[in-house]
């Protein structure tokens, strides 16, 4: 006996995409008013390096498609790929994806890109992730691969918002990962020193206050951390923020005598902006 199943019901089961580069959202976790993150399942053939960042968007009213920039926050080797975002009050793009479901559809450029990658930086011993805002992102993939274990001793993330509310995503993250069954199955039980968080808020009272600017120019964190200053034969640096953040730090890091690299060129430090304007 064969089973007479009519070709329409067949195609009705199959999910159907109907955006250009459609990929699905999985789950969305809502951070505050202005932060949320998101997973969407995972183009079969993408490959990137941990820190890269990606166009996704939606359709626009005007029926093309409306993409923006975004660092991938999940590592290489995860299955889904998990995003990091700021909800702009009327922001073009913002304004709508802030209100996707799982099941819905995003539209994502399987082209990756980008500076915040290892072959970007020599060798090194301690690595330094200095973040504002949503610039945690391409640091929430780069701290979750192994990687960056193998490249060097201690990895440093600090991050830096205005209010504690606002650190939320990151600290959980690092949080989790202390207790990430593949990190410690691979570092052990000493894992956690290898892994320093050093999370401060600017507008809001917190156990660790001020701008990574100052924290790095006084002292202050190699202090709290136990660790020596900054020097260009042991130390490596990436930087996400806003303009004047990244300016600024590099700055800071040039003073310490680290050096700007890129991937044709590795040095000490790469520098990424977070986004592109002056203010919301
Ligand atoms: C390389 C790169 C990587 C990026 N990665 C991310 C990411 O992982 N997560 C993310 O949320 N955004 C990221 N952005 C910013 C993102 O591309 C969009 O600007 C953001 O999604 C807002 O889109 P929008 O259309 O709503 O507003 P836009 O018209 O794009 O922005 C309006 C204004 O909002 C402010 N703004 C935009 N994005 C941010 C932000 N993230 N933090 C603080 N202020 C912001 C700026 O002042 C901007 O002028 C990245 C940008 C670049 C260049
Ligand atoms: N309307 C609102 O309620 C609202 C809320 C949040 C953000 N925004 C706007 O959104 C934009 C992005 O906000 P954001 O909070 O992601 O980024 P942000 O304004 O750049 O601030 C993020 C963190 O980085 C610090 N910082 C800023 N510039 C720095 C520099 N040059 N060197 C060292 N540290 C620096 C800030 O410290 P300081 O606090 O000392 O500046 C803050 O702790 C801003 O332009 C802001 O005006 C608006």
């Amino acid at each position: 006996m064969t089973l007479d199943v009519p070709v329409a019901d067949t195609a009705a089961a199959a999910p159907t995409k109907t955006l250009p580069d459609a990929q699905t959202v999985t789950s969305v976790t809502h951070w505050s008013e202005s932060l949320f993150s998101f997973r969407v399942t995972r183009p079969a053939s993408l490959r990137f390096r941990s820190g890269e960042f990606v166009m996704i968007g939606l359709m626009g009213d005007n029926g093309k498609p409306l993409l923006r920039a975004y660092s991938i926050a999940s590592p290489n080797w995860d299955d889904e790929l998990e995003f990091y975002s700021i909800k702009v009050p009327n922001g073009p793009l913002t304004s709508k994806l802030q209100h996707i479901q799982p099941g819905d559809e995003i539209i994502l450029r399987p082209k990756p890109v980008g500076t915040l990658v290892h072959d970007a930086l020599l060798p090194g011993k301690r690595m330094w992730f200095l973040a504002t805002g949503t610039g945690l992102a391409p640091f929430a993939s780069l701290m979750r691969d192994p990687e960056t274990y193998e490249r060097c001793e201690q990895v440093i993330m600090m991050h830096t918002c205005r209010t504690a509310e606002e650190l939320t995503y990151g600290r959980e993250l690092v949080e989790n990962l202390r207790h990430d069954p593949l990190l410690g199955e691979l570092y052990g039980e000493d894992f956690a020193s290898r892994l320093l968080y050093y999370p401060t808020t600017t507008r809001e009272e917190s156990p660790f206050m001020g701008r990574i600017t100052d924290n790095l120019t006084s002292g202050k964190v190699f202090a709290d951390l136990n660790l020596p200053p900054m020097d260009p034969a042991t130390d490596r640096a990436m930087i996400c923020g806003s303009l004047a953040f990244n300016v600024d730090v590099k700055a800071v890091l040039e003073g310490f005598g680290l050096r700007e690299g890129a991937n044709s060129d590795p040095k000490e430090f790469v520098v990424e902006k977070a986004f592109v304007g002056d203010g919301i």
